[in-house]
């Protein structure tokens, strides 16, 4: 197999090292895509290198939405297997790819897209085979996550928690990504897409993220022995599914992945819950995911995403109290059920309701919400 690599930063240099250890020369990287030159002699900067008959398989880890999305169709039309981590483009363009793939007679794979090293893409299908995936949820981001619990376990301010995460290269430098949660908007859209057999238009999931948490929010949450996750929820309801970001309240096994790891979990009407703790991004990690997809290309075992059920977005099932903190002077006190207030900041407690009619009453920075679960919510 010669293989055409897309990219060789944190994800490529991995990939690149373990296929380059490997024993067997059945499988060599033949070609690698970057922007800026390198003197290795299989390094280039031109993409119609990597186009001729001598490539079969391209992995596409050089991420953005274009000419990655321009890269991974021609690569699928010339009749190469397409292997990406790359979420922001499999979310926006899964259908397209995936049809691709079955009309040229080929495989698409996206095991790193989501949860890095967890085997979560592969296990979704794998259930899907014999059971009907009723509901699924996760931490799916390692640096939302590793933000979260630096401020909870070290009382840090939720700045110097983030500059702590770019230090470790958990978070890149613009983060907005991560703490305006759209990377796990873009893994839920994936995810959904694989357990409901349904293209999800990523653009429709109501999402908020942490940038505007405070340490008196973690105070808060502290005092009533809660810890605050930033996650992605979704439920199949027959004709139609739920699905949201948002952070979440919680004092049962989630609560306790901390670091920078990340946790998903599903339940389908037969096998029950099923969780998985692990890595979730980071070089070595996400390259392992690429490299099971070689392998199952390797051994032909592959599976095509088919998208036979077109299912909408309905969160209108989905009520729940949620914690919501406001500045004194823009208290909406319709929204509460109970409430309590320091010189500057009310702490409620709202009534029941969707994440999507709060979000179409605060939408100010100056909030910070987080959805409250319920203790016999068994997700
Ligand atoms: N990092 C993680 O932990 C992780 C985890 C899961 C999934 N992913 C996904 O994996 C992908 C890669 O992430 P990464 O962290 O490895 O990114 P990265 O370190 O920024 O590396 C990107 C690589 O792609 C090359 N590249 C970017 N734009 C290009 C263009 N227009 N033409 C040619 N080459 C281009 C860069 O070339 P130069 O080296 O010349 O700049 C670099 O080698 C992303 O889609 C990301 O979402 C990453």
């Amino acid at each position: 197999m010669k293989i055409g690599l897309l990219g060789c930063g944190v994800v490529g240099k991995e990939v690149l090292k373990m296929i380059d250890a490997m024993p067997s020369e059945k499988v060599e990287v033949v070609r690698i895509l970057t922007r800026n030159k390198r003197h290795e002699p299989r390094f280039t900067t031109d993409f119609n290198d990597l186009m001729n008959d001598d490539i079969d398989t391209i992995i596409e880890v050089m991420g953005g939405l274009h000419p990655a999305y321009e890269y991974i169709k021609a690569s699928l039309n010339a009749k190469k297997n397409v292997i990406s981590a790359n979420k922001a483009v499999i979310a926006k363009y899964f259908k397209e790819f995936a049809d691709l793939a079955i009309e040229n007679e080929v495989s698409f794979k996206i095991e790193a897209s989501v949860g890095g090293g967890i085997p979560w893409i592969r296990e979704l299908q794998r259930i899907k085979r014999m059971d009907t995936i009723q509901q699924f949820s996760g931490i799916f981001n390692g640096t939302t996550n590793y933000i979260l619990d630096r401020m909870h376990q070290y009382e840090l301010s939720f700045e110097t928690a983030l500059m702590d995460a770019q230090k470790k290269g958990y978070a890149e430098s613009d983060p907005s990504s991560d703490i305006d949660g759209f990377d796990i908007q873009n893994k839920c859209a994936i995810s959904a897409s694989v357990a409901y057999d349904t293209f999800i238009d990523v653009d429709k999931i109501p999402v908020f993220g942490i940038a505007s948490i405070l340490k008196e929010d973690i105070d808060y949450f502290k005092s009533k022995n809660l810890v605050c996750k930033l996650m992605g929820f979704s439920r199949h309801y027959g004709s139609s599914i739920s699905l949201y970001v948002c952070p979440v309240c919680l004092n049962g096994l989630m609560a306790h992945v901390g670091d920078n790891l990340n946790i998903a979990s599903c339940t389908s009407q037969q096998l029950g819950k099923l969780e998985m703790i692990g890595q979730g991004a980071g070089g070595s990690p996400t390259a392992t995911a690429v490299i099971s997809d070689l392998l199952d290309l390797f051994e032909n075992n592959t599976t095509p995403f088919l998208f036979h059920h077109s299912l909408d977005i309905d969160n209108s099932k989905e009520l729940h109290h949620f914690y919501l903190r406001q500045r004194i002077e823009d208290f909406h006190e319709e929204l509460a059920l109970s409430y309590e207030k320091d010189e500057t900041y009310i702490y409620m407690k709202t009534k029941r309701m969707t994440l999507n009619e709060l979000l179409s009453i605060v939408s100010s920075k100056d909030v910070f919400l987080a959805l409250l679960e319920d203790k016999h919510e068994n997700r």
